[in-house]
């Protein structure tokens, strides 16, 4: 089998042999030169409990130097700044917040649903998986109607600027893009600041948060964190997330009706879909200083693929851990949301939507499959986990389902 390369992208179909290679072999790997991946549960868990030693690695490294604090996103931050940015956000995205939207998250799926529930067939990923996300943050981030199809452009194109050097066609355009979105939100700010009726929403959070001394946010934090952080954070996972789950839920024999039938499963289900193909597969952290990983001498500033996807795949802790299996319990220990302080400050959101738009494909579709034929391909995106699209068949409650032939009804699972 070729050596496992994080980077090259015809292997990231089908990593997962390689990795259990990896875990049981060198489970420090430099994989390339000052690159070290590590890949068992109990590492990447130890090093993400050890902010100090290994620190965020910038999201930008054709930027690097150039981005004082208003501009740094909270993945990028590094204690004490980090703790108090991660304390608004949990203010802004609270309990109480999230459950007051959940009746105009379910309203979002059942519309989506509607579009497609006659037809007998569609494209999950186009058609639900994707508008989603973009609702949700529209709707919670405090975005007007109009402005929600700007948001996963806008999440397309810091991808773009982190991914290509300064001065490519593609970084110009991108930035020239992301100038524009960042006026829009700037005259959205200054629109909702004069407003004296305001939505309970995250723009009204951001805009009326104080710290304890009293300082309100500048006008580019909210814009880097409204603008960058929620969106681009939460739009792009949560997709390949719901893709993820209707995948497994319809190649695993039984897990669709069983989930259907047995509502008390849909959580666990969500779970254990961050588990066996979390949308996040791998992060990057830096260490400060020299330092020894089982015997392996890694560099102080080399770059650390931190790989969650291999470390919910690790046999040292999950038993079988390629089966997509319902009966793990409800508390699973996996890394799809990450580890240690920088752990995903929207998971709850992230829960809740996936949540609430499986149980409206379950409420209306008594039969879904997978289209005949259809085969598993992932983003061309290395650090990510998703489906590019998903056919599938589907019958809405009193229409005859279509007879079982699709390919994969043996339940395997790429
Ligand atoms: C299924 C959906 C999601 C997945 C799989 C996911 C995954 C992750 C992971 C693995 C991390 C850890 C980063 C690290 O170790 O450096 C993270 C952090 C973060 N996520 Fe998510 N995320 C999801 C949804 C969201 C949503 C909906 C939002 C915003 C509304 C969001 C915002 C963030 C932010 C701001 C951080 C940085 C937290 C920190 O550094 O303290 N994510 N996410």
């Amino acid at each position: 089998m070729e050596q496992f390369d994080p980077f090259d992208e015809s292997q990231q179909d089908e990593p997962f042999g390689r990795l259990r290679v990896l875990r049981d072999d060198e489970p420090i790997a430099e994989v390339a030169p000052g690159v070290f991946y590590v890949s068992r549960y109990e590492d990447i868990v130890a090093i993400a409990r050890d902010p100090r030693t290994f620190v965020q690695g910038g999201l930008s490294p054709f930027e690097e130097g150039a981005r004082d604090d208003d501009l740094l996103l909270l993945g990028e931050m590094n204690p004490p700044e980090h703790t108090k940015v991660r304390r608004i956000y949990s203010s802004v995205m609270s309990q109480r917040r999230l459950r007051a939207f959940e009746p105009a998250i379910r309203a979002v799926c059942d519309e989506l649903v509607d579009g497609f529930a006659a037809r007998g067939h569609a494209e999950m990923i186009g058609e639900y998986a994707g508008p989603i996300p973009e609702a949700v943050t529209g709707l919670l981030g405090g975005f007007p109607r109009e402005a929600w199809p700007m948001l996963r452009p806008a999440s397309d194109d810091q991808v773009t600027v982190r991914a290509e050097p300064p001065g490519s066609p593609a970084y110009l355009a991108a930035r020239a893009r992301i100038e524009a979105f960042e006026e829009y939100l700037r005259a959205l700010i200054r629109e909702r600041t004069r407003a004296t009726d305001r939505p309970d929403d995250m723009l009204t959070a951001f805009i009326e948060y104080v710290d304890e001394s009293g300082n309100p946010l500048s006008e580019r934090k909210i814009v880097t964190l409204l603008g960058t952080d929620i969106v681009s954070g939460g739009i792009e996972t949560t997709t390949h997330l719901l893709g993820n789950l209707l995948y497994l839920l319809l190649s695993t024999p039984g897990a669709y009706d069983r989930v259907r039938v047995q509502r008390t499963l849909v959580p666990v289900a969500v779970d254990e879909t961050l588990r066996h193909s979390g949308p996040v597969q791998v992060l990057f952290r830096t260490p400060t200083t020299d330092v020894e990983i089982r015997g392996v001498h890694v560099p102080a500033g080399s770059m650390v693929c931190v790989g969650y996807g291999s470390g919910n795949r690790d046999e040292r802790v999950f038993a079988d851990p390629d089966r997509f299996e319902l009966d793990r319990g409800a508390s699973s220990p996996h890394l799809g949301f990450g580890s240690g302080i920088h752990l995903c400050v929207g998971a709850p959101l992230a829960r809740l939507e996936v949540t609430q738009a499986l149980h409206a494909l379950l409420d209306r579709f008594p039969t879904m499959r997978l289209a005949p034929g259809f085969r598993y391909r992932r983003v061309p995106f290395f650090i990510m986990r998703g489906p590019r699209r998903l056919d599938v068949e589907l019958s809405a409650e009193g229409t005859a389902p279509a007879p079982p032939d699709h390919p994969s009804a043996d339940g395997s699972i790429p």
